[in-house]
């Protein structure tokens, strides 16, 4: 059966789409998660100075996902990172963003674009994958545990918001997640 959603590379010319598709995610998501001022400071320049400078540092992976009208309805953002442990250098997948529309959730387009994320991450040579969510965004921390993802590390703190990591040790296992 053909998806309701396509979903696409996104390049430097979506920057505008981007930024506003990501507010109004952010906006959806993060109102009384975040301290009010700066939920209040959230803005469209900020955005797509972000996304315009996404695409000017080099590695970023940028996806976007269309409904059959042709709205942008979500994107993804992952870049890899390299470390050397033990005089071996390792590289893994450093999830920036997933998010969709509200009005959206909940039909398996998370699951379909963490799963292209995974497979991209693969093809690029990465071993793990990880992230972070704020502590008390538990909607999306049950989505990263379904997946398979793994609570790792000390709580963190953004701004005086708490913040956890989740990982997969073999971004395998993601990729071929259904
Ligand atoms: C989190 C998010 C990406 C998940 O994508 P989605 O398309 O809604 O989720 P899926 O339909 O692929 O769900 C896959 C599985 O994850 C789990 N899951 C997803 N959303 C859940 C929720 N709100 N509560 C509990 N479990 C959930 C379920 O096990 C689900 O499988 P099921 O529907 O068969 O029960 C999406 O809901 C979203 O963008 N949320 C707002 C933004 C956000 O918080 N992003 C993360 C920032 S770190």
């Amino acid at each position: 059966m053909p998806s309701e959603f396509s979903i696409r590379a996104a390049t430097a010319e979506d920057a505008p789409t981007l930024a506003a598709l990501n507010l109004a995610c952010w906006r959806e998501t993060y109102e009384g998660l975040l301290p009010a001022e700066t939920f209040a400071a959230l803005t469209l320049e900020e955005r797509l100075d972000h996304w315009r400078g996404a695409f000017q540092s080099s590695g970023s992976r940028v996806a976007l996902a269309f409904d059959v009208d042709g709205a942008a309805v979500g994107f993804t953002h992952w870049r890899a990172h390299e470390f050397v442990l033990g005089g071996r250098l390792g590289r893994g997948g450093e999830i920036c963003a997933v998010y969709l529309r509200r009005a959206v959730q909940r039909r398996g387009l998370g699951r379909r674009m963490m799963r292209q994320m995974a497979r991209e991450m693969r093809a690029s040579g990465c071993k793990w994958a990880s992230l972070v969510v704020l502590r008390d965004n538990l909607p999306a921390r049950r989505f990263y545990e379904a997946l398979g993802g793994r609570r790792f590390g000390r709580e963190l703190s953004w701004r005086g918001v708490p913040q956890i990591a989740y990982g997969w040790r073999d971004v395998a296992g993601l990729a071929a997640h259904q």
